[in-house]
C-alpha cells in the first residue's frame, strides 16, 4: 500500500488534466449543480447502489445513500451514485443465481468505465453481497462492503415468524389440511415488517455476516438490523471510511488471502449458514486467484461448532444475534480458530476489531461446551454418483437419514416433479429416496433453490416431515431437511445423476461422506451411451452466454472467462 496524491489518483485522469476530455468531464460535471470546489482535489467514490421498486430488501436504499453520501462530502470525496441490477430474490425469475454474474460484471465495467477512486458497494439480498464483491474484487480498486441489515422478526398472533423457514413449515401444514384460509392471510401480514433481508439464516444473513469476517464491512456493522438509527450511523461511517481507504491505497488484494477466506467459512459453519455460501466464497475465492476447494468446507466444518443459535437451524432470528452480540460476539467465541492477523476495511486487523467483544445471551450465541451441534455445520459427499462432490447440512436432517439407503424415485425435471410428486399411485415410501434430475447451473438454469423438494402428500398424512432428497439444484439457506444437493457434475452435462433411474439403490453415508449409486459400471455405462442431452434452453442473449460459460457448483459457477486474479493491473478505458 503506498498513500495516493491527488495526482496519482485514478479520477485525475478524467477530472485533473488539462485537455479538451477533462474540459468536458469538468463540464458535464457543473451541469448537474456542481462547482469546482465540490470535486476538484477530491477521491471520487462510487456508490453501487442495488435499489429498485423489485427488491422488496433494500427499500431503504434511498435514505441509506443519502447518509453514505454524508459521510463522504465530510471526509472530502466526492460521491457519485451508480445504480446496479437489484435481483430481488422474491421476484427475479428463473432463479437470481442466474444474474449473479451478471450483477458482477456490471459491477465490475460500472467501476472501470467511469472516474471511480473507491467504491461503496450497497447489497444484502441474495446474490448481491457475492456479485458486487466479485465484481469489485476483479477491479480491485479500495471497496467497502455496505450490508442492507436483516428486517425485524416477524409476528403472528404474538409468535415469532421467520423469513423462508416458517413459510416452508406453514405451507407443509397447510398442505396437510391444517391450517385455514384466514390463517394463511395473517401470516402474509405478518411474516415481513420492515425493510431489510430474510431475518433468517438465510443466504443473505450468511453473506453478509462473512462479508464482514472476510474483512469487508466495518466491525460489527452486518448485524445490526436495517431499521436500526445504528444502521443509518453505519452507513455515514462507511461514507467517511471509503475516503481513507482511497488515500491509504487499500484494496481487496490487501484484504484477501486464503486465510480470510477460511475466516469467511468457519463464520459461515459457525452460523450454519445457507449450502448457497459455498458456491459463492469459491467464486470469490476464484476471483482473487485463490483456488478454493470443497474440501476446505468439509475440512474445517468437522471442528467448527455451531455456535449461533438461529432459525432455520436454531430457534432464534437475527434481530436477537444483533442483540446478543452479533458478529463480534460470534467472532470472540471462535478466536482460536481464525486467522486474526488478517486485514480489513478499518485498516485494522478482524482480532484488533474484536477485542473485548462480549456476548450477551449465551441461548443465542453458544458457548463451546453448549453449542447447536457439535461439529457439522456442512459436509461434503463423494461417491459415483458425485464424482466432484456434493453437499448437506447433517444438523437440518433427521439423524437417521444421514445413513441410510432407499430406492429412487426419479423425476426428469422440475415440471415432471410438480406434476407427480402428490399423484397417490407415486410409489413412495418414507424410506425413498426423492432424485431431481436437471435442476443445475446449465440445467435449470441457474441451479435454482429446488433441493428442498416437497414431501409427497401422501407421506405427510403419515405424519412425515423428512425424506432423502438428491438434486443438483440449490437450497434456500432457510430451507431444511435431509437434502444433498449441488450435486456435481450436473445431470445435464452427463454427470452419473442423469442416469439414475427408478427403483434403484441409493446409499447415503454422512459419517463416511459417501454418495454412492448401488448400480454396477457396466450398466451405468449403458445408461450413459443411450442418453443424450435435453435441448438447449437458450439460443439467444444473455441467458446463451450463460449455458456456454458457467462453471459448475464445485467451482463457484463463474464464468470461465471472468476468473482474473485481483491484483493485476486493472485494464483501464483510454481516456
Ligand atoms: Fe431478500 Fe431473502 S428475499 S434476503
Ligand atoms: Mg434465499
Amino acid at each position: 500500500m503506498t498513500q495516493k496524491t491527488y495526482s496519482n489518483l485514478r479520477s485525475y485522469r478524467w477530472y485533473g488534466v488539462e485537455n479538451l476530455r477533462a474540459f468536458g468531464h469538468r463540464s458535464r460535471t457543473k451541469q448537474m449543480g456542481f462547482s469546482r470546489k465540490d470535486f476538484e482535489g477530491k477521491p471520487v467514490i462510487g456508490i453501487l447502489n442495488t435499489w429498485s421498486d423489485m427488491n422488496s430488501c433494500h427499500s431503504h436504499f434511498p435514505q441509506r445513500v443519502e447518509e453514505v453520501k454524508r459521510g463522504i462530502w465530510q471526509a472530502g470525496g466526492f460521491p457519485v451514485v451508480l445504480p446496479a441490477m437489484s435481483v430481488g430474490e422474491p421476484f427475479v425469475k428463473p432463479t437470481t443465481m442466474l444474474y449473479r454474474n451478471f450483477l458482477a460484471m456490471e459491477a465490475e465495467e460500472l467501476i472501470r468505465s467511469h472516474p471511480i477512486d473507491g467504491v461503496v458497494l450497497m447489497g444484502g439480498c441474495d446474490k448481491t453481497t457475492p456479485a458486487l464483491l466479485m465484481g469489485a474484487i476483479s477491479m480491485n480498486l479500495p471497496a467497502i462492503y455496505f450490508p442492507a441489515g436483516a428486517m425485524l422478526r416477524g409476528n403472528w398472533r404474538g409468535k415469532v415468524l421467520g423469513s423462508g423457514s416458517d413459510v416452508w413449515k406453514y405451507w407443509a401444514e397447510k398442505r396437510a389440511g391444517n391450517l385455514s384460509d384466514e390463517v394463511w392471510a395473517e401470516l402474509e401480514d405478518g411474516i415481513a415488517r420492515s425493510a431489510g433481508t430474510c431475518m433468517t439464516m438465510g443466504t443473505a444473513t450468511t453473506m453478509m455476516t462473512l462479508a464482514e469476517s472476510l474483512g469487508f464491512v466495518l466491525p460489527g456493522g452486518s448485524s445490526i438490523p436495517a431499521p436500526d438509527s445504528n444502521h443509518s450511523r453505519l452507513a455515514s461511517d462507511t461514507g467517511r471510511r471509503i475516503v481513507d481507504m482511497v488515500w491509504d491505497n487499500l484494496k481487496p488484494s490487501d484484504i484477501l488471502s486464503p486465510e480470510s477466506f477460511e475466516n469467511a467459512i468457519v463464520t459461515a459453519l459457525a452460523l450454519s449458514g445457507s449450502t448457497n455460501a459455498i458456491v459463492h466464497i469459491i467464486a470469490m475465492a476464484r476471483r482473487a486467484n485463490i483456488d478454493l476447494k470443497l474440501e476446505a468446507f468439509d475440512r474445517l466444518s468437522r471442528n467448527i461448532p455451531v455456535l449461533a443459535d438461529i432459525r432455520p437451524t436454531g430457534r432464534f432470528l437475527m434481530e436477537d444475534f444483533y442483540y446478543a452480540g452479533g458478529i463480534k460476539g460470534l467472532l470472540s467465541r471462535l478466536r482460536a480458530h481464525l486467522h486474526l492477523d488478517c486485514l480489513t476495511v478499518n485498516g485494522a486487523t478482524l482480532g484488533a476489531n474484536i477485542e473485548g467483544a462480549e456476548v450477551y445471551h449465551d441461548e443465542v450465541i453458544r458457548t463451546w461446551d453448549n453449542p447447536v451441534w457439535a461439529s457439522g455445520g456442512l459436509a461434503v459427499l463423494t461417491g459415483n454418483l458425485a464424482p466432484r462432490g456434493a453437499v448437506i447440512k447433517p444438523g437440518a436432517a433427521e439423524p437417521h437419514l444421514l445413513r441410510h439407503r432407499g430406492h429412487a424415485i426419479v423425476f426428469k425435471n422440475y415440471n415432471d416433479m410438480e406434476r407427480r410428486i402428490d399423484d397417490p399411485n407415486l410409489p413412495v415410501t418414507p424410506d425413498s429416496v426423492l432424485v431431481l434430475q436437471d435442476a443445475g447451473p446449465i440445467g435449470a438454469p441457474g441451479m435454482p433453490e429446488w433441493g428442498q423438494l416437497p414431501i409427497p402428500k401422501k407421506i405427510l398424512a403419515q405424519g412425515i416431515r423428512d425424506m432423502v432428497r438428491i438434486s443438483d439444484a440449490r437450497m434456500s439457506g432457510t430451507s431444511y431437511g435431509a437434502c444433498i444437493l449441488h450435486v456435481c457434475p450436473e445431470s445435464r452435462v452427463g454427470g452419473p445423476l442423469a442416469f439414475v433411474q427408478d427403483g434403484d439403490i441409493i446409499e447415503i453415508n454422512v459419517d463416511e461422506r459417501k454418495l454412492e449409486l448401488l448400480v454396477n459400471d457396466e450398466e451405468l455405462d449403458q445408461r450413459r451411451a443411450a442418453w443424450t442431452p435435453p435441448p438447449p434452453h437458450y439460443e439467444r442473449g444473455y441467458g446463451a452466454i450463460f449455458s456456454q460459460h458457467v462453471r459448475q457448483a464445485d467451482e463457484g459457477c463463474d464464468f470461465d472467462f471472468l476468473e482474473t486474479s485481483a491484483g493485476e493491473s486493472v485494464s483501464e478505458p483510454e481516456i
